[in-house]
């Protein structure tokens, strides 16, 4: 038998250059013309899960992607652990930005011990070295007796509801002692972590119509609703001075931190000027008495992601405009309702709406906070495997992005959820010049050929 060290450096080529071939493809899942390459990243996969001897089988959804299935070859009576992860990716424009790429995301480079391009941290790097540990054992002449799964999504980074479906409908078949996935990050370099937490999140757009069409404002100025106004008046009063969200009851179900959890976030170092140099900015905002760590990761949060309405072209238009939208979310925490978040908006906005206008509240796509409990032995044992993998023991920290579908993981197959972020919050995912540390690629494929054989003694 190999060790991994030693089948790094023998295979550590062909490795990197297999998982630059499937970064490669542009499985953009919320453009639509990008369909193919989605179904092209599915079928990629599943050729690879042959080649190692899994068993693969696609499952497409109602969003036209497909669901990645494989399963190791059986050993009866050993525990199964499910690994989750999804091949596609964020949209890529502007693509001037993509500087170390020469403004190709889809075209991978290796520099300065980083691979660059679209999806490399989030999430086909991260995602590979699951692949990689299970080619791993599959090679050698004895492996952990643990049986595999992995389900692989195509539809994460769009946010909707088939896969949750798909999770529901298909328990059996994904049914698991444990469950791992790398789709979090390490909490700094240096680091290693395991995330125990992750926010939730809630989708909106709300569009305001006011006349007919777009009217002169000093003509009709002074008795006319302008939708631009009211829409920034309602949304100015989401938060108050001291950036509490202002809907009646969203506070209600918060969970508190324990006693536990508040030390173990006061011990973590963050240095708030680097954090905010690093982003160009001079400072920052939040509830005055808590933390930034604390409010990153366990408080809820509203953000405007995008408004728009009225003239916005060269030189001055001066009217009241027909309408106006924008498009908001709020991060929830556990025990948050999604649907009484929303009825509590529904009826908050519809208060507030002036004669003249009338207004369309759309509800997009919903998933809840969630934890984990530490005391489990899979996350002991997930701790041991990254502390062989890292050379470090991690530590343990709630995460402020959300992951739609572990919410569903936790309540339909099994708590024993283990996030194994290898990734580094500085890599870019989502914008331009993304990366992915090729060492922490490296001691994420190592941590996880641990972690099998780990969990099998379980
Ligand atoms: N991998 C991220 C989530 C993440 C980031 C978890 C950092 C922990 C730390 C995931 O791909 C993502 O971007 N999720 C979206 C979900 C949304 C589109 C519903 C998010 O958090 O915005
Ligand atoms: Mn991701
Ligand atoms: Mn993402």
């Amino acid at each position: 038998m190999t060790t991994i060290v030693e089948y790094l450096s023998e295979n550590r080529d062909r490795i990197q250059n297999d998982l630059k071939d499937f970064l490669r493809i542009p499985s953009i899942s919320a453009q639509t013309g990008h369909k193919g390459d989605c179904l092209r990243a599915a079928q990629w996969l599943e050729q690879r899960f042959l080649e190692i001897g899994f068993k693969p089988k696609l499952f497409p959804l109602s969003t036209g992607h497909s669901i990645v299935y494989a399963e190791s070859p059986q050993i009866a009576g050993a525990p199964t652990v499910l690994i989750y992860g999804h091949y596609d990716v964020q949209p890529v424009d502007p693509l001037e930005l993509w500087t170390e790429t020469d403004e190709k995301p889809f075209e991978p480079v290796e520099k300065d011990g980083f691979l660059w391009g679209r999806g490399t941290s989030d999430d086909k790097g991260p995602l590979y070295t699951h692949f990689a540990a299970a080619e791993f054992w599959m090679k050698q002449p004895e492996r952990p007796k643990i049986n595999i799964k992995f389900m692989l999504e195509g539809d994460e980074e769009s946010g909707n509801s088939a896969t949750e479906i798909f999770v529901r409908e298909n328990s059996e078949l994904l049914a698991c002692d444990f469950l791992a996935l790398s789709d979090t990050v390490q909490f700094a370099p240096g680091f290693p972590s395991i995330t125990c937490g992750l926010r939730g999140v809630l989708s909106y757009e709300l569009t305001l119509y006011g006349p007919k069409q777009d009217v002169h404002s000093g003509i009709y100025g002074g008795v006319l609703a302008n939708p631009c106004n009211v829409l920034m008046e309602i949304l100015g009063r989401m938060v108050d001075e001291n950036r509490r969200i202002q809907l009646p009851g969203f506070y209600d179900d918060v969970r508190r931190l324990s006693e536990e959890e508040e030390l173990q976030i006061h011990s973590l170092p963050f240095d708030e000027r680097s954090f905010y140099a690093t982003l160009g900015v001079n400072g920052g905002i939040g509830e005055k008495d808590r933390i930034p760590l604390e409010r990153l990761t366990t408080r809820p949060t509203f953000d405007i992601n995008g408004i728009t309405g009225g003239y916005q072209g060269e030189g001055g238009k001066t009217i009241i405009p027909s309408k106006a939208s924008a498009k908001f979310t709020f991060r929830i925490v556990p025990d948050q309702d999604e649907d009484e978040i929303t009825n509590s908006l529904k009826k908050w906005i519809e208060a507030q709406i002036p004669p003249g206008i009338h207004m369309d509240l759309e509800v997009g796509g919903g998933a809840p906070g969630m934890m984990v409990d530490l005391s489990r032995p899979c996350m002991k044992a997930a701790a041991r495997a990254v502390e062989f993998g890292f050379g470090r023991a991690p530590v343990f920290i709630r995460e402020g992005g959300s992951i739609p579908i572990v919410g569903t993981f936790s309540s339909v197959l099994t708590p024993n959820i283990m996030m194994l972020g290898y990734s580094q919050k500085g890599d870019n995912a989502h914008g331009p010049n993304e990366h992915f540390s090729l060492a922490d690629f490296e001691r994420g494929i190592k941590t996880n050929v641990k972690l099998l054989q780990e969990l099998s003694a379980l």
